[in-house]
């Protein structure tokens, strides 16, 4: 598929009938905050745009089906990755998105894939994607949405606003009882270690 192609009015239509209304919501809003960090990081708008939409399309799936197509689908999913019921929707989507709404483009797919636990060495696409789920203006965080925004305009900013998503991501799991992935811890310490180094550039 060529991006170009793809018809987003359309996706939008379908998406509706997969997601609750509040899930649909945010996609719109993911899909325009992509928008927004691509043009800000000089990346693919078009590519964020389907990205961002179709990021949570399986949100909505019953975690015995997200399962089910993990099992019967899926390789790539570790067991680990399947303590925490909340991100077995992200390679199913990653799934849905090539063999429901048609799309190859594997920068697309990557990005949906990884944008729950997150993985070390992410791509920029990948990281802009993972931030655009984070900050989008339905979560209600303004102050965090324009303190990472604020933080992308910085020389490697990508990496300074993913290390501070990942510290309110840690913060709230631990809050919430819920288990940490050593995923998380792997790209919690890779990025706090390109966060420290995107200070010192900052600084100097
Ligand atoms: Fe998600
Ligand atoms: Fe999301």
């Amino acid at each position: 598929m060529v991006c170009t192609e793809f018809n987003i009015e359309e996706a939008k239509e379908r998406l509706k009938e997969q997601l609750n209304e509040e899930r649909y919501n945010h996609s719109i809003g993911t899909m325009e905050t992509a928008m927004e960090l691509a043009d800000i990081l000089h990346l693919d708008k078009n590519k964020a745009q389907i990205a961002g939409l179709l990021h949570d399309c399986a949100k909505c799936y019953p975690n015995d089906k997200l399962l089910k197509i993990i099992h019967d689908e899926l390789t790539d999913v570790q067991d680990s990755e399947l303590v925490n019921y909340k991100t077995l929707h992200a390679p199913v989507s990653a799934y849905i998105a090539k063999q429901d709404f048609g799309v190859t483009d594997p920068e697309i797919l990557s990005a949906i894939r990884w944008h729950t636990l997150g993985k070390v060495e992410m791509s920029d696409f990948e990281k802009m994607i993972f931030l655009a789920d984070k900050i989008e203006k339905n979560r209600h965080n303004e102050e965090f949405r324009n303190e990472c925004l604020t933080l992308v305009t910085l020389k490697n900013g990508l990496s300074l606003a993913m290390f501070r998503c990942y510290q309110e991501t840690i913060k709230s799991l631990i809050d919430r009882k819920l288990a940490i992935c050593h995923v998380t811890i792997s790209v919690y310490n890779d990025l706090l270690a390109s966060s420290k180094l995107a200070e010192q550039q900052n600084e100097g």
